[in-house]
């Protein structure tokens, strides 16, 4: 189906968070709450219940809900985790591993790190490695997908060696908690880092950490910040049922409505098999258009897909934007150093119908509606 006309609906936000919501979660958030009032407490209580859930929590870890977005809450569990006098290994091969570098540098924690090439997924026998070599290594810092490039790291082999050497491990899985399995019973993690606004589709807003109930109760003056310490608010909140400061109470309330949504999907395997169907339409009909996606099919997640830009001249990023955002929908731009690339997401409300213009074909028709009026005619690039 093509789509030809200017829409009048808001545009698919094909980005990975802020994302395309459904009705129900917007209109969750059309009463206001009071953050002392019992109801709004109940509804932080189901929110934590259900997170530690949905990581099939076996009463091991405890869910601390954080304020702000996604880097708010990584950076939180690295400050509440690791000890001033921790050392903290982290694999690279994209942007949200350099920035998890990023922090440990702006929290004085000592670091050292693996680096790979964007297309490349992390290794855990350089991990093991690494253990062996530098004993003073105390954590392991690795992010699940790796949304830079739209990589999946190996979770389970990671957690695997780094709990064969004792050490602690901090998960960022932002953009895959909710989508992509993770089991607390079937390996040791310290932290499990998330937010509302990504796989589970809620708003943005407010991070979770499920954090291993035995790591934080020794947590105490780790922090090196008063709002990020989630110590403290993991035992303020425990005291007094409420939120240590002020709540993002609409956020709250939209991620309670969104869980409900999810579980009545059919949890994780069902949204992760429809972003799983979202990725397989978009790159098959990015693909017959003649576009690449970047990396290699077995390492791709089913959350976010890089593409070449095209080596045509007449492509410009910003123009190919605003075409297709015209047609209903938006893109996001690449994240890699070395080559130029634009970016799809496969996660949001989208592709329950996929055959409407809300789904992966209506996006697919849009952009080459948009390769055709641009007058783009070498879409391979040169790689
Ligand atoms: C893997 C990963 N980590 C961290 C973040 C940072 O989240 P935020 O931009 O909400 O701070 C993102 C955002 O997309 C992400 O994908």
């Amino acid at each position: 189906m093509m789509n030809r006309e200017k829409t009048t609906r808001d545009p698919i936000l094909l980005t990975p968070g802020p994302l395309t919501t459904s009705r129900r979660t917007k209109e969750a958030m059309l009463r206001d709450w009071g953050s002392w009032g019992v109801e709004f407490n109940r509804i932080t209580d189901r929110i934590r219940t259900s997170l530690l859930q949905v990581a099939h929590d076996a009463g091991t870890h405890e869910c601390v809900p954080l304020q702000g977005s996604g880097t708010f809450a990584v950076e939180a569990a690295i400050g509440t985790v690791v000890p001033k006098a921790g050392h903290v290994l982290v694999p690279i091969n994209g942007a949200y591993c350099q920035r998890i570098a990023k922090i440990c540098k702006y929290l004085d924690r000592r670091l050292s790190t693996i680096d790979y090439a964007e297309r490349a997924q992390v290794r855990a026998e350089d991990i093991d490695a690494r253990l062996a070599e530098d004993p003073s290594i105390t954590h392991v810092a690795l992010v699940h997908c790796e949304t830079g490039a739209g990589i999946l790291n190996p979770l389970e082999d990671v957690a695997r060696v780094v709990a064969k050497h004792g050490k602690g491990l901090i998960v960022d899985a932002m953009s895959s908690f909710g989508a992509i399995d993770i089991d607390l019973r079937k390996f040791s993690v310290d932290a499990v880092v998330g937010a509302s606004g990504k796989c589970l589709e809620g708003v943005p807003g407010m991070g979770f950490i499920l954090i291993r109930r035995a790591v934080l109760e020794i947590c105490e003056g780790n922090s090196h910040s008063l709002a990020m310490d989630l110590y403290d608010q993991w035992r303020y909140m425990e005291k007094t049922t409420q939120w240590r400061f002020t709540p993002p109470t609409h956020v709250v309330a939209a991620l309670d409505e969104a869980i409900r949504q999810f579980e009545e999907e059919g949890g994780q395997p069902a949204r992760g098999a429809r972003y799983a169907r979202n990725c397989e339409q978009l790159i098959t009909g990015m693909q017959a258009l003649g576009f690449q996606s970047f990396l290699p099919r077995a390492l791709q997640a089913p959350i976010i897909v890089t593409f070449h830009a095209p080596a045509d001249p007449t492509y410009e990023f910003k123009r190919f934007y605003d075409e297709v955002k015209q047609r209903g929908y938006i893109l996001y731009p690449g994240k890699l150093t070395q080559v130029e690339t634009f970016r799809i997401g496969c996660m949001g409300q989208i592709g329950g119908d996929p055959d409407g213009p809300s789904g992966m074909i209506g996006a697919v028709a849009a952009i080459a509606d948009t390769v055709k009026s641009m007058g783009i005619k070498r879409i391979a690039a040169v790689t």
